[in-house]
């Protein structure tokens, strides 16, 4: 895979598919500013934080994990996060998704939750009961399964985790659809729009670190 520069990882990544298609789940309107205002507005912040800076020569990856937990960089990396989670969510989504993940993934899942359908509300559970902004996400640990979640910007590789999956919870993702009632968008999106082999594709990447761009 191609190392990622940050000209290019800081430039607004296309949907992978219609702001329309993923209706009446999440509609054409909540995409549109999802996409085109809170995405934009991350990358465009992110790139006049690093202009002229060390930071300009790193790729979006290496802008996460580099400036994590450091008290000077708390901008560029709530920026950088931002942009990266953005960048993953949209592929973890697909019209017409849902259903059963391949069977790799699916063996794992079974491995460690007991079910498909446990994993699935350990997912829903975690984003439920992330406390305000933030992400519930599926991660591999080592060689196993895990359900993490979190706050606002805050990314798994930062901690030595691998994402194959996440949903976001701020309430930008779905208060123009749903308003407060952030079960009902977590039900809808895993059981129609979850794009399996998305994740199913980040397990296989055993011998990279995930990247966030296509
Ligand atoms: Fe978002």
């Amino acid at each position: 895979m191609a190392i990622e520069t940050t000209t290019a990882s800081l430039r607004l990544p296309p949907l992978p598919y219609s702001e329309n298609a993923l209706e009446p789940i999440i509609s054409a309107r909540t995409l549109s500013f999802h996409h085109g205002k809170h995405h934009r507005s991350y990358l465009e912040t992110l790139s006049k934080l690093i202009a002229g800076t060390e930071l300009a020569e790193l790729s979006l990856d290496e802008l996460v994990t580099q400036t994590a937990g450091k008290t000077d960089h708390v901008a560029v990396f709530n920026n950088a996060a931002q942009a990266w989670n953005h960048r993953f969510y949209w592929r973890c989504l697909k019209p017409k998704g849902g259903g059963n993940p391949p069977p790799a993934l699916k063996q794992k899942m079974e491995a460690t939750y007991g079910s498909v359908e446990a994993c699935k509300r350990q997912l829903i559970d975690s984003a439920v009961t992330q406390f305000g902004s933030g992400w519930s996400w599926l991660v591999l640990e080592g060689a196993h399964l895990k359900v993490i979640k979190t706050g606002n910007a805050d990314n798994p590789i930062t901690q030595g985790l691998r994402p194959l999956f996440t949903i976001d919870v701020w309430e930008h993702a779905y208060y123009l659809d749903y308003q407060n009632e952030r079960p009902k968008y977590l039900e809808a999106v895993l059981k129609k729009l979850l794009n399996w082999e998305f994740a199913a594709e980040n397990l296989r990447q055993e011998a990279h670190p995930i990247r966030a761009a296509a």
